[in-house]
């Protein structure tokens, strides 16, 4: 089968042949149609995760996918073949991951079936980004009535995070530029902010605080504007683990780093709002597997205003 994988941390995606893998029992093969790129995948090529992380050479890059069920292990009896599913495939001791015309799933791992609505192309783009804002308003325990900022609102866990968001009845502030206002209050957004001017613009609209603030993107050591806009008890919750918990209890506010876990249950539940038409994912590049290697070296310095999947 063909896969992008990496020879070494470090070293350029290449597109391969390598055998296709077999399903040991409990799992699921799967003929993934299309794998949803997300910034975790380029940071773990380039040995972000060396330290913790002790993979197979070539690994295959990626975990998001969405296909079909073609054979499935002893003992699986969530799924058979000819189901249609989407979720995480990746399983870097192996030397698997999602970037690849076949992948396996554990069938009680972070598996589930498509949304009916969606194709493959679309599914693939799901699992991480909106999983993880489904974690992140979780995490916030985001309510009706709140008036929350999401910082990094414009990319693809940000337009997942503005809707589910406002569907628990918060009143959302999006940063984004003047040309990316149509594109944020598409998704709910009841206001924007500039992202170099934020804090002082959500100040001057809300001079008794917000709720809570959903730091998408900011590193450790430049929350403090976002965190000065929060009334006593409000929240902030960060998904690249810029917070000082300890430090935020101290001044009376509730600080979560936030790590995505998808569960089948998660996975369902999106399934199930996107197939009711509550939410959706934006799908800005469908990029055939070939150019995946010339599209994985720019893609970290273009500006994201959504999901790019690769063709399988
Ligand atoms: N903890 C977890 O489990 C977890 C899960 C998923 C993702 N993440 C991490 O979370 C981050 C966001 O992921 P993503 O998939 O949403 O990335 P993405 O699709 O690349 O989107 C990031 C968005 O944030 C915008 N942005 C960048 N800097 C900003 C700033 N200072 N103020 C306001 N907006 C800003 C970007 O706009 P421009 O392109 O114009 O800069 C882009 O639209 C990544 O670092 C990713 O690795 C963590």
């Amino acid at each position: 089968m063909r896969a992008i994988a990496i020879s070494a941390f470090g070293a350029d995606p290449e597109l391969i042949e390598v055998p296709e893998p077999e399903p040991r029992p409990g799992e699921i093969l799967v003929r993934l149609r299309a794998a949803g790129y997300n910034p975790v995948d380029t940071k773990i090529a380039g040995g972000a995760m060396k330290g913790v992380m002790s993979p197979a050479f070539p690994l295959i890059m990626g975990q998001d996918g969405a296909g079909v069920v073609t054979a499935v292990g002893g003992e699986v009896s969530r799924f058979r073949p000819g189901d249609e599913v989407y979720g995480r495939f990746s399983h870097p001791a192996r030397g698997l991951g999602s970037y690849a015309e076949y992948a396996v799933a554990a069938e009680d791992g972070p598996v589930a079936r498509m949304p009916k609505g969606m194709t493959p192309e679309q599914a693939a783009a799901v699992p991480t980004a909106t999983g993880t804002a489904w974690d992140v308003v979780e995490a916030a325990r985001i309510d009706e009535g709140q008036t929350v900022l999401i910082v990094g609102a414009t990319g693809g866990v940000g337009q997942s995070a503005i809707q589910l968001a406002a569907l628990r009845g918060a009143r959302v502030i999006a940063t984004a530029a003047p040309a990316d206002e149509d594109l944020v209050r598409g998704f709910g957004a009841a206001e924007t902010v500039d992202r170099d001017r934020a804090a002082e613009q959500v100040r001057a609209a809300h001079p008794d605080g917000i709720d809570a603030v959903l730091e998408l993107v900011s590193p450790a050591g430049a929350t403090g504007p976002a965190e000065a806009l929060l009334r006593p008890g409000g929240v902030i919750c960060s998904i690249v683990h810029a917070l000082d918990p300890d430090a935020l209890a101290a001044r009376e506010l509730r600080g979560v780093n936030v790590i995505n876990h998808p569960t089948p249950q998660v996975l369902t539940n999106l399934a199930d709002l996107i197939d009711a038409g509550r939410l959706r994912v934006r799908v800005e590049a469908q990029v055939p597997l070939e150019r995946a290697p010339a599209e994985l070296r720019e893609i970290a310095g273009r500006r994201a205003r959504g999901k790019t999947v690769f063709l399988l």
